[in-house]
């Protein structure tokens, strides 16, 4: 291209009419003072006009439009009287003036449309907050959904760094809502109690109970996650020896390649039990409900994050692979009906416990929900005592859950947070005396130790979780799992992305994570003076809810007597 200008000034140079070119200069250089004193008013004032039209919403389109005439003039000008090479200015200003035409044609945007070229900075700004924030604004305290504090002890606990932290707590101990453990002078030695005090999960009616530990991972889907991550999961789960809940979209190869525990989800699209209308296959349940790997079996009614809402497969997360496990149209965003088909009442799920448990020789079958009207938790504990069919577990989910894609008002506005519909399913289940053969799983931001301890001290047995597993796989908490564009490539069905994920190394961090938690929940059940974990109680938890107030968990949730609903059937319908 330089040979080529130059090639054109060198024949410019040897035209034959000399004086005529320098008359034309002469009068080019008239015509460009005179544009400039006319464009000088316009110059000198463009400071003070910048600033007046940002934000009276006015003549920046009228300053872009002047200034890219004057420098496509100026340029153009002063290519011709002095040297070409003053075209290469165009590598420049072209794309500038490029991007604020499009930005004043383009109808989408008006933000761009009236500020052409610096509208862009807005959408490039609020692209790059969610990192901005996370790396130079929020303090380890704040971030959101999952602090940095809480964060931090996950990666360390993967990685086996260190265990301990220094100088103190980083929380305000006198703000409300701030909770403890009780301690006791009697502690006992950690190593005096029973490891991993696993949990038999499996009633009178079950042939095959499981023997499971007390953390397990909870439910999420091959689709929500990339293979890669699923893989990690379930062979952390066999190093560590508890359980993937594989959630509603069905059992994959890949969760059965490395041979961990499975629960086995079924939702209400019932991927891999489906018939082709979207009903439910008893054989096709039957195939999968008898593997070595599925330990357990779940129903899914709600989970937290968008009780009412059935799963959401984005479209793009939907792949040929996907689609096929799921019996679905691959490519298409695939919505999961908000209820199941093979029941509509508390008895006709006790009867489909029983059909499920039938099929597959008798393994543990529960069913997972967040507490939404509590009449309806009563009756189904009234149907366990009609039928005499008894789930040999529930998992209560919380509001705070997690999830891959929900409307934004589900995730925010509807679902029990955990705490109050976990108290309110165990008094429930205490009251009908039907506690002592129903193992409950709670889940719903559980990190570390004390989290778990909680839990454990309302009433639950054992405790799932989904974000925290993510995050020892190597989740950034870049929130773009609805997006396929996880950048950790654990929350993504772009293989470019997940391929960087290396399932040996993360499977590890798994595991590690898994061990380092329940240790520390087993620390802290030994240091409230208690020999085992089922005899934490809600006394032995204190929450502050005032300056000068502390309320035990036993009287924020005051417990029922058990067996106190079925001498008064009333009180469980008033709770
Ligand atoms: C990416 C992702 C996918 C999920 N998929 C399912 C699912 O298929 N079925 C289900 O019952 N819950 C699903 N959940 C909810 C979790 O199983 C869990 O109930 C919830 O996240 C609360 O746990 P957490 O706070 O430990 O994340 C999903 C959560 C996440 C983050």
């Amino acid at each position: 291209m330089l040979d080529s200008i130059r090639r054109c000034d060198d024949s410019k140079a040897q035209e034959p009419n000399s004086l005529s070119v320098s008359t034309i200069r002469a009068l080019g250089l008239i015509a460009v003072s005179a544009f400039y004193k006319i464009e000088c008013c316009n110059l000198r004032c463009l400071a003070a006009r910048l600033s007046r039209s940002v934000t009276l919403n006015m003549n920046v389109k009228k300053i872009f439009v002047t200034s890219s005439v004057t420098v496509v003039v100026a340029v153009l000008l002063l290519a011709w009287f002095f040297s070409p090479y003053f075209l290469l200015l165009f590598l420049v200003f072209g794309p500038i003036i490029a991007v604020g035409t499009v930005d004043m044609l383009q109808k989408r945007q008006t933000v761009r449309r009236n500020f052409p070229v610096i509208g862009n900075f807005r959408y490039m700004l609020e692209k790059v907050r969610p990192e901005i924030m996370q790396y130079f604004v929020e303090t380890d305290t704040e971030g959101k959904p999952i602090n940095r504090l809480f964060r931090s002890v996950i990666y360390q606990r993967a990685k086996k760094q260190t265990s301990t932290s220094p100088f103190g707590t980083q929380w305000d101990v006198y703000r409300d809502g701030y909770e403890w453990i009780e301690r006791s002078i009697y502690a006992a030695h950690p190593q005096d109690l029973e490891p991993e005090q696993r949990v038999l999960v499996g009633g009178a009616d079950c042939l095959q109970p499981y023997l499971a530990s007390r953390l397990n991972i909870s439910g999420m889907s091959f689709g929500s996650l990339s293979a890669n991550a699923v893989m990690a999961m379930n062979s952390g789960a066999k190093i560590g020896g508890f359980a993937q809940n594989t959630g509603e979209g069905g059992i994959s190869p890949y969760h059965l390649k490395h041979g961990g525990d499975l629960i086995w989800q079924i939702g209400t699209g019932y991927f891999g039990c489906r018939t082709p209308d979207g009903g439910f296959s008893p054989e096709g349940f039957q195939k999968n409900a008898l593997r070595e790997s599925v330990k357990m079996i779940e129903i899914k009614i709600s989970q937290g994050a968008k009780p009412g809402h059935g799963g959401i497969l984005p479209a793009s997360k939907n792949t040929e692979e996907i689609a096929e496990i799921r019996h679905v149209i691959p490519h298409t965003t695939v919505d999961s009906p908000p209820s199941h088909r093979t029941f509509s009442t508390a008895e006709g799920l006790m009867q489909f416990v029983k059909q499920l448990r039938d099929l597959s020789g008798g393994k543990p079958i529960g069913f997972k929900l967040c507490i939404g009207k509590k009449v309806e938790f009563v009756e189904i504990c009234e149907a366990m005592i009609t039928t005499g069919i008894k789930p040999d577990f529930i998992a209560i989910d919380g509001g705070e859950g997690g999830t891959g894609a929900a409307p934004i008002e589900f995730s925010d506005s509807i679902g029990m947070p955990l705490r109050d519909g976990l108290s309110f399913a165990i008094d429930t289940l205490r009251g009908f005396d039907l506690k002592k053969d129903i193992r409950v799983i709670a889940s719903g931001k559980v990190f570390n130790g004390f989290h778990i301890a909680r839990l454990i001290a309302i009433g639950a047995d054992m405790v799932n979780v989904a974000r925290a597993m993510m995050l020892a796989t190597g989740c950034i908490q870049a929130l773009q799992c609805n997006l396929n564009t996880c950048p950790t490539g654990v929350a993504t069905q772009d293989p470019a992305l997940a391929k960087g994920l290396v399932v040996e190394d993360k499977a590890q961090r798994v595991a590690n994570y898994h061990e380092a938690t329940v240790s520390s929940f087993i620390e802290l059940v030994a240091a409230s003076g208690v020999r085992s974990a089922g005899e934490l109680q809600r006394e032995h938890i204190f929450r502050r809810v005032g300056a000068t107030q502390v309320l035990r968990y036993s009287d924020i949730y005051p417990e029922v007597e058990v067996g106190a609903y079925l001498k008064d059937p009333a009180r469980a319908r008033a709770m």
